[in-house]
Order: C-alpha cells, then sequence, then structure tokens
C-alpha cells in the first residue's frame, strides 16, 4: 500500500517548511501513520500503531531527533511541522481507540448473560456456626457481667498446688484419687504438673493476685482420664467465686437462682440443695435443678424430677489461709458447673461425644448463627 502524498505544492503557506525536508517526508509519514490508523482492526492493533508512532522507539520521537541535527534557522518551523503532525495523528488515534474501545464492550455486553435464577452464594456469615459450647460460655459470661462478676482466666496445665493442695486435697487426699488426673513427669522442684481437673484452681490465682471483694467466674477446658457416653477426657466448666467481709450462703442462692432462671429463660426455678462434700468448701452442696418430661420435651424449672447441674459452698477457711486471707475477716461462696452438661440440657443435644468430633452436620444443626452474639438485652439464643 503506498500511503496517498500530497503534493508540495498544494501545502498551505504557514506549512512549507522553510527547508528542503524532503529526505524526511513528513506528509510521507503522517499518511502512513493515518492509514494505519485508520485499518487498525483491534485494540491491539491500535495500540501497535501508537507505540510505533509515539513509543519512546517510535517514529516521531526520532523525527523529534533530527531537529538537533538541522541548521537553526530551520530548526523552528521543522519542529511546528512536527508538532502538527503529532497533534493530527494523536487526534486520529485517539478517536480511533475510543471508537474500538466502545465496539469491544459493546460486543462483550452483547456476548455475556447474567443468569439471575442461580441459587446465591452464601458467604462465610450464612453458613459459618458458632458451636453451642461457646455459644454457652457467651451467654453464662453475659448473665454473670450483668451481676458484676469479673472474668479470669488461668492455663490448662497447672501446678499440683492450684489444682490440689491450695483447695485443701493434701497429697494422699483420697479426692485426688476422683479427678483421674493428667499427670506430665515431675519437674526440677519434685513436683508434677497436671492437666487441671477443674477450673477451680483459678479461685486460687485469682485469691493471689488480687485483694477481695472478689467476684469472678472462670470458664474454661478441663481435663481427665475418663471416657464413656456422658464423659470426654476434655470438657468445660465454670467456676464462680465471691470473697469479702459480709458473704453468706443467701447470697449464693441469689446469684444462683438469677443464673439459673436467666438461662433457662423461665420466671421461676425449683431449685434443690443437697448436702455434700467437697474439699474446699464448707459447707458443700449439690445443686440439683427441678424438670419435668413432657413428650420428647424436657421442661427446665417445673415438674417433680431433679438433675443435678452443679457443686458449690461456702469457701474452706483452709483455702482462704492457703492464700494468706485471714478467715476471721474474710469469707465468701464458690461454685463449679459443667458448661458442656447444661449446653446438652438447654438445647436438647443427647450424647456428649458429637461436642468434639468435629461432624460439619451436627455444627450445622447444633451451631449457633456467627452474629447471635446473647446478650441479656437482646436474648441470650435468638
Ligand atoms: N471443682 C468441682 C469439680 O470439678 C466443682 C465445684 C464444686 C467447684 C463446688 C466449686 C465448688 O467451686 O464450690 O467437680
Amino acid at each position: 500500500m503506498t500511503p496517498p502524498e500530497t503534493p508540495v505544492s498544494e501545502r498551505p503557506a504557514s506549512e512549507t517548511p522553510a527547508f528542503d525536508t524532503t529526505p524526511l517526508d513528513l506528509d510521507g509519514l503522517e499518511s502512513e501513520l493515518l492509514h494505519a490508523i485508520d485499518t487498525a482492526s483491534d485494540l491491539d492493533k491500535i495500540e501497535e500503531v501508537r507505540v510505533g508512532a509515539f513509543g519512546r522507539k517510535g517514529r516521531i520521537p526520532a523525527l523529534m531527533q533530527e531537529v538537533g541535527a538541522l541548521p537553526p534557522d530551520a530548526r523552528k518551523s521543522f519542529g511546528q511541522a512536527v508538532n502538527r503532525l503529532k497533534d493530527r495523528v494523536g487526534e486520529a488515534l485517539e478517536a480511533k481507540q475510543q471508537a474500538l474501545a466502545g465496539a469491544a464492550l459493546a460486543e462483550k455486553l452483547a456476548q455475556e448473560r447474567a443468569d439471575v435464577t442461580l441459587p446465591v452464594r452464601l458467604g462465610p456469615l450464612a453458613e459459618g456456626r458458632i458451636h453451642p459450647v461457646s455459644q454457652v460460655t457467651d451467654e453464662i459470661t453475659e448473665i454473670f457481667a450483668d451481676m458484676g462478676f469479673a472474668i479470669a482466666e488461668g492455663p490448662d496445665i497447672e501446678t499440683d498446688f492450684n489444682n490440689f493442695t491450695a483447695l485443701n486435697i493434701p497429697p494422699e487426699h483420697p479426692a485426688r484419687q476422683d479427678h483421674d488426673t493428667f499427670y506430665f513427669p515431675e519437674g526440677a522442684d519434685g513436683a508434677r504438673p497436671v492437666l487441671r481437673t477443674h477450673t477451680s484452681p483459678v479461685q486460687i490465682r485469682t485469691m493471689l493476685a488480687r485483694k477481695p471483694p472478689l467476684r469472678i467466674i472462670a470458664p474454661g477446658r478441663v481435663y481427665r482420664s475418663d471416657s464413656d457416653q456422658t464423659h470426654t477426657p476434655m470438657f468445660h466448666q465454670v467456676e464462680g467465686l465471691v470473697i469479702d467481709e459480709e458473704t453468706h450462703l443467701g447470697h449464693l442462692k441469689w446469684v444462683l437462682e438469677e443464673f439459673l432462671k436467666a438461662f433457662f429463660g423461665v420466671e421461676r426455678v425449683k431449685m434443690r440443695y443437697r448436702a455434700s462434700h467437697f474439699p474446699f468448701t464448707e459447707p458443700s452442696m449439690e445443686v440439683d435443678i427441678g424438670y419435668a418430661k413432657v413428650g420428647d420435651e424436657i421442661r427446665i424449672g417445673e415438674g417433680d424430677r431433679w438433675l443435678e447441674i452443679l457443686g458449690c459452698g461456702m469457701v474452706h477457711p483452709n483455702v482462704l489461709k492457703n492464700v494468706g486471707l485471714d478467715p476471721e475477716r474474710y469469707q465468701g461462696f464458690a461454685f463449679g458447673l459443667g458448661i458442656d452438661r447444661i449446653a446438652m440440657l438447654k438445647y436438647g443435644m443427647p450424647d456428649l461425644r458429637a461436642f468434639f468430633s468435629a461432624d460439619l452436620r451436627w455444627l450445622k444443626h447444633y451451631g449457633f448463627a456467627p452474629l447471635a452474639v446473647p446478650t441479656l438485652a437482646g436474648g441470650l439464643s435468638s
């Protein structure tokens, strides 16, 4: 293809260079570029043309370099002529680019289809589930926080002292046998660390770290070497502790009753305190909650059946002495509750082992929506 040439004689006078530009042939270049622009059939091609014309090694920059080699009186008019060429080619290029981009978009739109009948893909907020143990822990925490309790924590691996001795369970005490303890090898001090068998050692940690008045709950994992339909080697408890100068059994009863009413969402709850024994409390009690079975449904708080749900009592004077508190001045109450157990009861989950089998179908069925955070104002288990 031979680019059309404008004869020199037909150019307007203003564009006529004042020197012989024939070897540089601006007109030839311009028509060549315009032709290339004109015939470029897609965005890639037009980009090629742009690079060939304006790119670092393109024709127009090459032309500009020639300016330096010209005699001084010719530079100005040649430079102006190149600039005009640049403008015209630039304009043509841009117009063509826009036209091609518009055509490409129109073609894409014509081809693409959105199938609005496809099902929506659920995101993590809709599909993810909070495990019932986490949910129930949050529910318990919310209720006690509302009564002014703080959350305390301790490690899963405990000292023998915190888990047993300080809680008035000295070495050789038969209660140690009841706990089916997982022991670690002896440390340098000759004592064996343990996987804590209950959350009660957090009482000790709290009393050693802070001065009364104390009002804490301590939820967490506990471990015992025990496994059947109702026992797993790891399970969850929440410990409660109140220490002050005038704390008595009436406070304990009120706190537990308020807790159970809020937790089970009932107006009234039947409770029974049975004398029991724990080394760290005196007196010690186990608390049963009344329920009725109507068909398959369990109704908490009414009826004449009893279910044991927690242990409690007044903190034993020896425990207070072990943490350096004067039992003549301070006293208080403590309680311990199995989280998994009351979760099963509240949400009708029959098998404890399913809690820890990581079965997604179970979690989908019994789990909670991630944003259903339990609050007393908004509902504990909405
Ligand atoms: N630590 C006891 C257990 O694991 C539960 C318990 C009973 C805790 C009575 C207490 C309490 O604080 O006062 O079986």
